[in-house]
């Protein structure tokens, strides 16, 4: 019974219509407010250049072949996360456990970033009003403290950004991941490049773009690496079955390792893009990089404020710094609603609102942070900042961590060769070898070294 019940969805399932759309669909997974918000402000925490070099580095060694198995075994297998891994485990182990962790880390998640996709929602309608632009660091500090201390601002631009979420990703698949993210992407790049320029020009940029690309090791802590690895996870969206979910949409003639490079590489591009915009402002306006999750809402009025029609372009850039966080929380969303759509054969509608309102209900721990809550602290934390330590820290490299351990040790290596050279069609072998050796040693070591060592467990 239970059995039928996992696999019956695999006949009609839905899948990416076209190569192109699942390019776009796993690149607006990936790319969001990580790029825009998080790496800013954690590369400005952690010392720039050293911790960016630490973060390519595990991008190539962790984030990147966990998303080659992630995708792999979605498509292999064409079901939910949790699902997946029933069915792919051998019968009695609770690798399944990987995919009920992720579904709880998409709650996790979604909490906090709904709450930051608020934040830039708010600062669409505050920057059409005008009154935020302006170089003068009191001035934009007071307006961001403005919004995110006031109770009600908090959550009611919350339950808007997840009424949006929620109605893309009840139209399905195709029309709503697919079709939003195919039109919107390549927009957001043209815009950050202007940004960018702009940014470079002004004057006192060039100790902004040393911060960026001048590497001090000497600033690099071991909370740092950890931090470096979260935020590899976080950005290539893996370490939670989004991966499993979105995998198991491809078709069966999609290049995955080649898939999984492109949008890895891509997606640091994008990051970049965004560092170049920020830190030169950081610096020419006397900003402190390791202003925390303000930063972005900081600097960037700042640099629209030296511009011509800065005003209309700082709309259009947080238009598309929303749009591009939509991408990414449906991805985030689509999970535990692929696994209630497919396990209690809930339809689409019923699964995507009753995940929504879970999300809106729980989210509201997050969005009182730094109002209501301000002062509820777990391990020292707000609840914004436990979200969002536990899942990039903690979650995230265990969950890659079992699933390379699986991949690798557990399915092995004929299955993985055949999955991902497309039963031989695809001539990449060499690729294909030095993903399963990285997977069976590298990955899982170097996860669990950062994890104990940023941890503090061992040292
Ligand atoms: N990668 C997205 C970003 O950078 C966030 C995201 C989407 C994510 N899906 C995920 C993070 C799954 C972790 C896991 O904004």
């Amino acid at each position: 019974m239970d059995k039928e019940a996992v696999e019956k969805p695999t006949i009609n399932r839905a899948k990416f219509a076209t190569s192109l759309g699942v390019l776009a669909a796993t690149l607006g997974s990936a790319v969001g407010l990580g790029n825009i918000w998080k790496f800013p402000y954690l590369a400005g925490s952690n010392g720039g250049a050293a911790f960016l070099l630490v973060y390519i580095v595990c991008m190539l060694l962790i984030g990147i072949p966990v998303m080659v198995t992630e995708l792999t075994l979605g498509r292999v297998a064409r079901s939910n996360a949790i699902a997946t891994m029933q069915k792919l485990a051998p019968k009695g182990q609770p690798w399944w456990l990987i995919g009920a962790a992720g579904v709880l880390s998409a709650f996790l998640i979604m909490a906090f970033y709904s709450e930051v996709a608020a934040w830039v929602f708010a600062y669409i309608i505050k920057a059409i009003q005008g009154g935020i632009l302006s170089t003068d660091p009191e001035v934009t500090k007071s307006a961001f403290n403005g919004l995110v201390t006031d109770p009600t601002q908090s959550l009611i631009w919350q339950w808007i950004d997840l009424a949006i979420v929620g109605f893309i990703i009840l139209l399905g698949v195709n029309k709503g991941i697919e079709g939003a993210t195919k039109k919107l992407m390549p927009i957001l790049l043209i815009l950050l490049i202007v940004v960018g320029i702009r940014s470079i020009t002004l004057p006192g940029a060039g100790e902004g773009l040393a911060f960026l690309f001048q590497p001090d090791f000497g600033k690099l802590t071991a909370a740092s690496f950890l931090i470096a690895m979260g935020l590899a996870f976080f950005k290539l969206s893996v370490g939670m079955g989004t991966m499993i979910t979105y995998g198991s949409y491809f078709r069966d003639d999609q290049d995955i390792p080649g898939t999984a490079f492109r949008v890895a590489f891509s997606d640091l591009a994008v990051s970049l893009l965004a560092g170049i915009a920020i830190f030169p402002a950081v610096f020419a306006f006397g900003y402190e990089p390791n202003a925390g999750p303000s930063l972005l809402f900081l600097t960037i009025p700042s640099v629209f404020a030296s511009m011509p029609l800065g005003n209309v372009f700082m709309v259009i850039f947080f238009i598309l710094t929303f749009i591009a966080s939509i991408g990414a929380q449906i991805s985030l969303v689509e999970v535990p609603v692929a696994f209630l759509e497919e396990k209690f054969h809930l339809s689409r509608k019923v699964a995507s609102i009753s995940t929504v309102v879970a999300i809106a209900v729980f989210g509201a721990l997050a969005a009182l942070s730094n109002s209501l809550l301000a002062d509820v602290k777990l391990l020292g934390m707000t609840f914004f900042d436990l979200f969002d330590y536990t899942t990039s820290n903690i979650l995230l490299p265990l969950g890659g961590l079992f699933i390379a351990i699986f991949i690798s040790w557990v399915w092995g290596k004929k299955k993985i060769t055949a999955a991902l050279t497309n039963d031989g069609k695809l001539a990449n072998t060499w690729i294909v070898n030095v993903l399963y050796g990285t997977l069976l040693v590298v990955t899982p070591i170097l996860v669990t070294i950062v994890l104990l060592n940023g941890l503090k467990i061992i040292q």
